[in-house]
């Protein structure tokens, strides 16, 4: 089990725990009216000795008590697994299947059976139930052999035992045993008709959840420094996890933790008054703001007297100078403007919230953890030590200045506390790993942070490289700027299309978006279909193949469904007219096996929240187009004669490619890549 799904299970057990604890406190209450009702009854009726009375109720109390104890672990267990289904933990379990909610199969399944081995077993402890896609059913269930093994039975006679102890459900057709006890689930076809023209008629709708507030800090570039590479993985993946949880229904705040404070900036604004003396009246015009960074290091480094005026800066910005203030924001806002420009072109929403925000709550959380007596002297610092943080947090510097790590405590404390954070989710590269180990030790040692109450989730990435496998470079061994890597990829995108002819076939208009879509969509696809905390090569060629699993045959493979409907003269409004008239008819084997996949994107949705890996999505975003084009080579949608003459639309199916294609759009959406219609 993963950290963070150690984590998340621990808070929904936390959670069930508690609700299960008001449920206990109620029925406890029932149990004992109950008992004073008996008693009341028995001694009006006068039908029993009063002695004898007693005594049996003493016992009956005990076996109550027993009992309750007992109802009380069971709704724990019931609670945490409707939880993990997805539902409402309040509202009582449901298989409302036919809502216009997306069903979560997986997840539904999980909790009939979880509910038919508590009933078929009651003094069983919280079992495991494994469910996955099947071969030869839809699903199978595995649960049967872990319990016949902890029960000390016969895998078959436990199956059968669970299978007799499902609950009838609008979900299921038909079980069966299979080996020594796997439990093939059939699903009922009226339930997956039924999802299927709901897809047709509302679109791909969330399954149930309990809303969050979720707060992702992601991109978090540094002023003044490039934004590079590893910002841009931040970037892709931050926002492709804000995507889902805003589908999903979270409440999401997308912040952008910049690097705008600290003691470069000393040095910055030092070497602004030497190149702007006008900068408090006048905003520099600072045209290359790297350039300018790196020649004000090089004096910084060089030069004893501007290291000297350096350090006098950094302290009069920090006593919050006007003057200094002043060119502090200038160069912020050059650098914002850039950060912003890369946001727009690859459709990013983001609230730049940097480091400088937490500066008075720095302040205040210091005072606080001194006079707690967390912090210790060292060497002039002062740090923090705490279990599971490898290396202590300096807290303060011997300048007394604040550090990264004093920047992340206040910050994580305004998360829980002032902005009510129920899950943070950090996206950095996984070099930082040390460092947020660290900080959420001590934040936890500090009594900021209790990890029963908040999911924390540190979602790390691994390193870019170039096709050589080297650190990602540019020929002469710059850092590869972002802009020019995004022209870059505009400029590949549109040769791409060139060689297939398309600017022949496209408006000008239509081919623009094509290119860009095309372009931003390979770059994004790219970095998110592979495992991200593994290190990934960055390669044009690689991602612009119209071939394989990348965004431009993905797009490409939507376009092509888009249009069977559009060439049969087909619009949306007549196969949704179709759709409200009669759920679709599914006949064909092929049109089973992509009504069947398409239905299960929520379950690919719900698994991934759970360690925030984004390719699986991709994995699936793949399936389904492979799985499409299986089902259009085997089934006519629209059958022509030999002049070419469309003689038959068949509707049905058409209701299924708009399925596909609307499972397909969302996928895109939750990736962040914008689809086109024509490519
Ligand atoms: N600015 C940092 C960097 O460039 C990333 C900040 C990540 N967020 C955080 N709360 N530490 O590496």
């Amino acid at each position: 089990m993963s950290d963070s799904t150690l984590r998340e299970y621990t808070f929904r057990c936390m959670k069930a725990e508690k609700e299960a604890e008001k449920l206990a406190t109620r029925l406890q209450t029932l149990v004992e009216v109950e008992k004073l009702a008996s008693r009341l009854k028995t001694h009006a009726t006068g039908n029993v000795e009063l002695g004898e009375d007693e005594d049996f109720s003493d016992k009956e109390f005990t076996n109550l008590v027993n009992e309750n104890k007992k109802l009380k672990y069971r709704i724990g267990i019931l609670k945490k697994s409707i939880e993990s289904q997805g539902g409402d933990p309040s509202s009582p379990a449901k298989d409302d299947n036919f809502s216009n909610h997306m069903c979560n199969i997986l997840g539904q399944l999980e909790g009939i059976f979880k509910k038919a081995v508590l009933s078929a077993y009651p003094d069983v402890i919280d079992p495991v139930i494994q469910i996955q896609v099947s071969k030869h059913a839809d699903y199978q269930c595995n649960a049967a052999m872990a319990l016949a093994k902890s029960l000390k039975k016969n895998p078959r006679e436990v199956g059968q035992m669970v299978v007799k102890n499902v609950a009838p459900s609008s979900l299921i057709s038909k079980l069966d045993l299979s080996g020594p006890g796997f439990i093939n689930i059939f699903l009922c076809q009226d339930f997956i008709k039924q999802q299927v023209t709901n897809v047709v008629l509302n679109g791909v709708t969330p399954p149930p959840t309990t809303p969050k507030r979720v707060i992702v800090d992601f991109s978090s570039p540094n002023i003044a420094k490039e934004m590079h590479v590893g910002h841009l993985r931040s970037t892709i993946i931050g926002d492709s996890i804000c995507r889902l949880l805003e589908f999903l229904g979270h409440d999401v705040l997308r912040l952008n933790h910049l690097g705008d404070w600290g003691t470069q900036f000393g040095m910055l604004i030092a070497h602004l008054q030497d190149s702007f003396p006008d900068f408090a009246k006048k905003s520099p015009p600072i045209a290359d703001l790297q350039a300018f960074y790196k020649q004000s290091k090089q004096r910084f480094d060089e030069d004893e007297a501007f290291k000297k005026r350096a350090y006098e800066a950094v302290v009069k910005l920090q006593a919050h100078d006007p003057v200094h203030i002043k060119g502090w924001d200038d160069i912020c806002n050059i650098s914002k403007k850039e950060f912003e420009m890369v946001y727009e072109r690859l459709g990013i929403r983001i609230i730049h919230r940097g480091e400088s925000y937490y500066q008075s709550r720095m302040e205040t959380l210091v005072k606080q953890l001194d006079d707690a007596g967390f912090l210790e002297q060292d060497d002039g610092r002062k740090v923090m030590f705490a279990e599971g943080a490898d290396i202590p947090l300096t807290v303060v510097k011997s300048d007394g200045g604040f550090t990264y790590d004093t920047s992340d405590m206040a910050c994580i404390k305004n998360r829980i506390e002032e902005e009510k954070g129920d899950w943070l989710i950090y996206v950095t590269d996984a070099g930082q790993s040390q460092h947020f180990k660290s900080f959420l030790a001590c934040a936890k040692k500090a009594g900021i942070y209790d990890l029963s109450k908040t999911r924390v989730d540190h979602v790390v990435f691994g390193v870019v490289l170039g096709e050589d496998k080297k650190k990602f470079k540019t020929r002469s061994g710059d850092t590869v700027r972002l802009v020019e890597l995004l022209d870059e990829g505009l400029q590949r995108s549109e040769e791409k299309l060139k060689e297939k002819d398309r600017h022949k076939v496209l408006s000008e208009e239509e081919f623009t978006k094509a290119r860009n879509a095309v372009a931003y969509g390979c770059i994004k696809y790219a970095d998110l279909c592979h495992d991200r905390s593994r290190d990934y090569i960055f390669s044009f060629d690689r991602m612009l193949d119209f071939r394989g699993n990348t965004a431009a045959y993905l797009l490409y493979a939507l376009t092509r469904i888009r249009s069977i409907a559009r060439t049969a003269g087909v619009n949306r409004e007549s196969i949704v007219a179709e759709a409200r008239k009669k759920p679709i008819d599914l006949d064909h084997e092929k049109e089973w096996k992509l009504s069947r996949t398409i239905l299960r994107l929520p379950d690919v949705l719900v698994r991934i929240t759970e360690d925030l890996y984004l390719h699986p999505l991709c994995e699936y975003l793949y399936e389904v187009s492979t799985v499409f084009t299986e089902f259009y080579d085997n089934c006519y949608c629209i059958e022509k004669d030999d002049t070419g003459k469309i003689v038959k639309i068949n509707i049905g199916r058409l209701m299924l490619c708009e399925a596909a294609a609307q499972v397909m759009e969302k996928c895109f959406a939750i990736l962040g890549i914008e689809t086109v219609e024509k490519m």
